[in-house]
Order: C-alpha cells, then structure tokens, then sequence
C-alpha cells in the first residue's frame, strides 16, 4: 500500500507540474482528490490493515494529499499568471503607430437650412410635427379646401398611388396642419419640415421631389400682425438683420387672405440684376390666414379661434444661402460638390 501511495504522489505531481491550463488542472484535482479519486481509493482500504499499519499509512496518505494541494495551488497561480502576461501582452497598445485620421462628413447643404429653420422655431416656442409622405387625398385637397377639378388634382400633376385617386404622393407639407389640428386643441404652434412631390420635369429649378417647412400657429386672437412679425424673425435670422421683407396678396385655397413673401434682392438691393432676374425681389414663401372652412373641418371654431399658416420650400433657401445655381447639384451626391460644406 506504501508503494501505491508512492506512486500516486509521483503520477499526481507530475501530471499536476505538466497540466497545460486551468481546467486540465481541475480535472487533475478530480482525479487524485476527488471522492472517487485514486487516494480516496487507497483510504477505504485503511480498515484491511493491522493496527500497527493504519496510522502510518494514514499519516502518509495526509501528507501526499497535502502536498498534492500545494502544488495544484502553485501550477494555478503560475498559469493565471502566464494567462494574464499573455493578454497584456496581446492588448497592448502600440503608441508610437500613427493614429488613423477621423474621416467627419459634412452636412448636406439641404440638412444645414432644414435644421437652422427648425431651430429658429423651436427657439419661438414651436414644436416639431410629422406627416405622412404617402397622403389620402382628403387631408391633401379636401380638408384644405381644394375643391374637385382644381388643377393640383391632375394626373399630369400629382403622383397617385391609387386608381381612385384617394392616395397619392403629398404635393405639399399643408395635409400637416389638418393632421395636427385634428388632434390637438389649440393653442397650436408647430413646424413640419418634409419632402413632396410634384410631376415636374428635372431641370435647374425643379425637381420631382423637394421638400418644404410648413408652418401653422392657431389660438385666440391671432392677427396677420403675427404672420408677419414671425415671418420676418426667421428671415431676418436666416438672412441677416437688416433683410428686407415685402408681403404681397396672392391666393391659396387653404388661406384667407393668402400671401406671398418676398425678401429685396441681397445682390442688387431692389435695383434688379441677373440673381433676381431683373425682379428686385426674390420670393420666398407662401403664406396666409387659416381659412374658416379649414378650422371648421377639423372641429375648431373660427369664432373663437384663428390662425396663420405658412410654407416655404427649402432647396431654394439652401440654393440662395450657398448661391448653388442648380437645383439638381442638390441630389446627384457628388462627394466634390457636398464636400464644400464640411
Ligand atoms: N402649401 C403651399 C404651397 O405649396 C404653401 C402654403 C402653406 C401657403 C401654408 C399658405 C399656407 O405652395
């Protein structure tokens, strides 16, 4: 039984001395020390002995597990330690290597003007509405007081996406104001940036696609005085302080009265140049009273509430601010044009 023990310790030491990882080494430690292990093994046979033998054989059965215990303890340190040196020595980093260069793009010009305009409003108190690219003809002509046979209504116009023509590509954000007065009571005060879509011809003015901000304030007492005065703080913010407005009438279904509003030309200063085509003026927006009919069909009472509504597009703000000549630089995404405006 002495050269049984004798031989465990050697076989166990050696193995432990030799184990290549942590689990190799619990695997060890079940092997010989385990209550099905090779010394447990060996103890139960203590019983078979003379009386004599039994504590001699014990004690030497105490001493080979103890040094057992040891050298599992010193083989786990030393391969936690080598784990350790070798994932320092992986992670580390090498400072002297030149460091990889950030490549920050750059805002689409478009982006630049949406966010300004955004902000310009949200400073006044406005929040941010969303609508739907894909509108029911109600909320885009019917409920704005666009009556059947109107030209918007055309094929030749609008991008309908059913034969019935109850749904089609919204040709303006204006289906936003019903959406949001339909929901809310006023006081209103929001702001809709998005894009439309018109069957125009792609040339260096027009495009299929654009987008527009529209803008819609409802509440008690709310006069043409306030049109104007917001209108002229945005454009005087997106302009410039000493930027010159001028409102003239014009007729929108959806407003009443209804506006169009210019800015003097910054080039010639109402003189007329080749920037205004000999204008003096450039126009800028749309804009007017919320008709009656149009609070009336989303359930708010134009006796004891008004408002003003407005809508501007905004390539040609982006177009007149970085003087791009051609609305289709715009989308074509030609890294050489949007690069110029990091
Ligand atoms: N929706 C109009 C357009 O696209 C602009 C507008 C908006 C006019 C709101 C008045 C009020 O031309």
């Amino acid at each position: 039984m002495k050269n049984k023990l004798e031989s465990i310790r050697e076989e166990s030491l050696r193995a432990i001395r030799e184990a290549a990882d942590l689990s190799g080494l619990d695997a060890l430690r079940v092997q010989y020390l385990g209550k099905k292990g090779s010394l447990s093994a060996v103890l139960k046979q203590l019983g078979s002995l003379s009386a004599e033998e039994r504590p001699q054989i014990g004690q030497m059965a105490n001493v080979i597990r103890a040094s057992i215990e040891d050298a599992l303890k010193a083989r786990t340190e030393a391969l936690q330690s080598a784990l350790l040196e070798r994932k320092l020595q992986e992670e580390a980093v090498d400072v002297t290597i030149p460091g990889k260069k950030v490549e920050l793009g750059a805002r689409h010009p478009l982006q630049i003007v949406w966010d300004e305009c955004v902000d310009i409003f949200i400073g006044m108190g406005f929040q941010v509405a969303e609508g739907p690219e894909i509108e029911l003809s109600e909320y885009d002509f019917d409920r704005l007081n666009i009556p059947e046979g109107h030209t918007v209504r055309e094929w030749t116009d609008t991008f309908y996406i059913t034969e019935d023509e109850k749904v089609h590509l919204r040709c303006q954000t204006s289906p936003v104001q019903v959406r949001v007065m339909e929901k809310q009571t006023p006081p209103i005060r929001i702001v809709s940036p998005g894009r439309v879509f018109r069957k125009d011809e792609i040339d260096a003015t027009h495009s299929p696609m654009f987008h527009q901000m529209e803008g819609l304030v409802v509440d008690k007492g709310i006069t043409m005085g306030d049109l104007k005065g917001t209108l002229n703080v945005m454009l005087k913010r997106l302009y410039g302080p000493d930027t010159v407005t001028r409102f003239r009438p014009h007729h929108f279904p959806f407003t009443e009265p209804s506006c169009e509003v210019d800015v003097q030309c910054f080039e010639c200063h109402g003189e007329g140049c080749r920037v205004c085509k000999g204008e003096g003026w450039i126009e800028v927006l749309g804009a007017g009273m919320v008709h009656p009919r149009v609070l009336a069909g989303c359930g708010i009472d134009p006796e004891e509430y008004s408002g003003f509504a407005f809508g501007v597009g905004l390539e040609r703000l982006a177009m007149r601010r970085f003087s791009i000549s051609d609305l289709r630089l715009m989308f074509e995404n030609d890294v050489r044009f949007l690069r110029q405006f990091s």
